[in-house]
């Protein structure tokens, strides 16, 4: 027999007791579920690209919202889908009063009221005819600076219509500040702001487009930021907390672990990370062609971001895991 006396399987040798020595779990209460609600719906209709994700009716939304805070998330991120013919070069429906997110909100949060928090998302892209993150200038680049302006304006409407947290998305210069000193001159001192603060350019975001209506032609590398950095992210979380940023967030997750890992490292606020569309996408379409265990991808996939150092996770399969025991670790 071989001297061993440390033997790591010793501590894998039931589920009881790999349960007890588990470093990592995952609660309903750090989850956050995205959620699209789109102008004219009666019905929700489903998104081709993220099966099982719908976009939603202002009814739909509520009932979400109410299962959500009855399986105990944390909040719902709203994102807006104004009617293609009402986008414009501005995204003036963000700032419409009827525009459909300004609306959603105020129908969420009298459905929720403080049992989850209402969450929304400040950025244009939703709502303009070209489809960047902000207004343009003759030369087609996004100007920042106008944008901060819109944005501030954006989140004092949905501080006003009852969101709890605002979460600016955009990547401008600012875009905290901007909306701090906008959300305090409106007497919204208590509005928390959940930044987007490491944002990467990201081919994982395509669903998203589908999911939005989005127009976009070309990309975003002006404003978000190179998939190969990641000192720069540190540079970007700092400036956000500068400016007053509650939450920082990473963003995609999966392919920026090391990153979640290294921002946690570095501050002392919560840390959020978003597993987007194209992570969904693309477990569940391997999932659905019997190439991958679903429900054990999903758990492994929450697990990671977790493990890699993220408090709160922003995951289009938070409500299902929250409602389905056997996912949860
Ligand atoms: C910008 C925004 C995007 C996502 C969240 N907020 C799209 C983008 O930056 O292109 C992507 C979320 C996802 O892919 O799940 N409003």
């Amino acid at each position: 027999m071989p001297n061993l006396p440390d033997r790591p399987r010793r501590l894998r040798s039931t589920p009881v007791i790999r349960r007890m020595v588990a470093e990592t779990t995952v609660a309903p209460r750090q989850l956050i579920l995205p959620a699209f609600v789109a102008e004219g719906l009666t019905e929700p209709r489903p998104i081709s690209s993220m099966p099982g994700v719908d976009q939603h009716s202002l009814d739909s939304i509520r009932k979400l919202a109410a299962d959500s805070a009855a399986a105990g998330l944390a909040g719902i991120m709203l994102f807006g889908v104004p009617l293609t013919a009402k986008k414009d070069a501005t995204g003036s429906q963000a700032l419409a009063d009827d525009g459909i997110l300004n609306v959603a909100i105020e129908a969420v949060r009298a459905e929720v009221g403080d049992d989850l928090l209402v969450m929304t998302d400040v950025c244009l892209d939703e709502f303009t005819d070209h489809g960047h993150c902000g207004v343009l200038t003759a030369d087609g680049v996004v100007d920042n600076d106008t944008t901060l302006d819109l944005y501030a304006r954006m989140a004092v409407l949905h501080a006003q219509a009852g969101a709890h947290v605002v979460g600016p998305s955009g990547m401008m210069d600012g875009q905290v500040g901007a909306l701090r000193t906008a959300l305090d001159a409106a007497g919204h001192t208590d509005t928390t702001i959940l930044a987007y603060s490491a944002k990467y350019s990201s081919a994982y975001y395509g669903p998203f487009r589908e999911a939005v209506g989005s127009s976009l032609q070309g990309d975003r590398k002006t404003y978000q930021q190179d998939l190969g950095n990641s000192r720069e992210a540190l540079r970007e979380v700092r400036l956000d907390l500068e400016q007053g940023a509650d939450i920082v967030m990473i963003k995609p997750a999966l392919s920026y672990l090391d990153v979640i890992a290294r921002v946690a490292d570095s501050v002392d606020v919560p840390v959020a990370a978003y597993n987007i569309s194209g992570e969904y996408a693309m477990i569940e379409a391997s999932a659905e062609r019997g190439w991958i265990d679903r429900d054990a991808a999903i758990t492994e996939t929450l697990t990671s971001i977790r493990r890699a150092g993220a408090d709160i996770i922003l995951s289009y399969w938070a409500l299902e895991y929250a409602t389905r025991p056997e996912l949860q670790r």
